[in-house]
């Protein structure tokens, strides 16, 4: 009898090493491995659409939300208990860290984000702080700590801001139509911007390897507006402290690296020096020409125009449709959205995309 139960636990433990040496859906197809079927998760899953999240917004702000631990996690795992997602993402915001290195900023409802004394000097840059991880983000890191064990498995995916989208915002205050404050600043004050980029990829790099010695099984960075910019002032002022992150963090983590940039066409070429596992397009270039313009080499994710989640649930079921069957032809490719869910995203669309995602056939 004691020798059965034995053996049935050997069965188990080494059915669950060989598990974990596969390791999930989502992480094998990041790192190019053939999966069985496409993973989805959504950017911004969790969110203003699900009305579980607006009822913990109406009790507590923003800022409360990511810095409490439980209720970071909490709204982290909202979205994976109505859908069957293959990952989920932390509960945080790519500003968050900034307010660790002195910056004085508030999430404004109805409004966005809010960056109270804009960067205008070098004197300022001077007085950003770097301060070690725990110190700066341990909120983050303790929610990641509690949502991997909740998750079962389940990859749990941490991020941060990119140089260029973190100073766009640190200048400009706050969303902004052209950036021309942020150009103007990386292109006539070269001391301050070397300074300030040299400051946050230090921050950003520690960031993004504490949050994989916490638990992340991948990492994104987030770029929303690099697309802003043309190919010679992303290649002089952006790619050689995005190359500095990615060595960075490959050298201190074997996490795959994901990144997320938008109307980045024009990019694509540039983005392909960078050792990044995965490159997440938005819907304004199609996957096939993504692919070539990054020579076939990275894992895509993406592609579908968020709006189409707020519509007619057959368009986005054909668009959907279209897009896993052009992703066939690829190196691989995770499902995902272009840029975030919006608040008006249809619960019911959410889950008849992940269910139609998850029953596609892959050849
Ligand atoms: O579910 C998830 O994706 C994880 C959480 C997450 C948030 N922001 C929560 C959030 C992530 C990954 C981000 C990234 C982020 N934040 C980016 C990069 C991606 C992108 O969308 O381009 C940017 C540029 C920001 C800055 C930011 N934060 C903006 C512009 C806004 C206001 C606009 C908006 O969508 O409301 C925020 C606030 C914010 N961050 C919300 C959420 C859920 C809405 C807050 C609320 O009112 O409850």
């Amino acid at each position: 009898m004691q020798m059965v139960v034995l053996l049935s636990q050997l069965h188990c433990v080494r059915i669950w090493e060989a598990r974990k040496k596969l390791g999930s859906l989502l992480v094998r197809a990041y790192r190019g491995e053939k999966v069985e079927r496409t993973p989805i998760w959504l950017m911004r899953q969790a969110g203003r659409y699900l009305p579980e999240y607006q009822k913990i917004r109406a009790k507590h702000r923003m800022l409360d939300v990511i810095r409490t631990p439980e209720l970071a996690c909490e709204v982290t795992l909202q979205p994976l208990k109505r859908f069957e997602l293959d990952g989920a993402i932390i509960f945080a915001d790519i500003l968050t860290p900034l307010i660790g290195m002195g910056v004085n900023l508030d999430f404004v409802d109805g409004e966005g984000p809010r960056i109270f004394e804009p960067l205008k000097s070098l004197k300022q840059v001077q007085n950003l702080i770097v301060p070690p991880a725990e110190e700066n983000f341990g909120y983050t890191l303790q929610a990641i700590r509690h949502c991997v064990q909740a998750l079962h498995g389940t990859p749990l995916i941490g991020f941060s801001g990119a140089p260029f989208t973190l100073s766009a915002y640190l200048v400009e205050g706050g969303g902004s139509k052209n950036l021309s404050a942020v150009k103007s600043f990386m292109r006539e004050m070269p001391e301050a911007w070397e300074l300030l980029q040299v400051k946050l990829r230090e921050m950003i790099g520690s960031y993004l390897c504490a949050q994989a010695q916490s638990g992340a099984a991948a990492l994104q960075i987030f770029d929303s507006w690099a697309g802003e910019l043309s190919p010679a002032d992303y290649r002089a002022y952006c790619l050689p402290h995005l190359e500095w992150i990615v060595n960075f963090v490959k050298k201190h983590t074997n996490v795959p690296l994901v990144y997320f940039s938008t109307g980045s066409s024009g990019l694509l070429e540039l983005v392909a020096t960078l050792k990044v596992d995965v490159v997440s397009v938005d819907w304004r270039i199609s996957l096939r020409q993504a692919s070539d313009l990054l020579r076939n080499r990275s894992v895509l994710q993406g592609n579908l125009d968020p709006t189409l989640l707020n519509g007619d649930p057959q368009i986005m079921e054909q668009e959907a449709r279209r897009i896993l069957n052009e992703s066939m032809e690829l190196p691989g490719y995770v499902f995902n959205l272009g840029h975030g869910i919006l608040p008006q995203a249809r619960i019911e669309n959410v889950s008849w995309l992940v269910r139609l995602v998850r029953e596609f056939k892959r050849g």
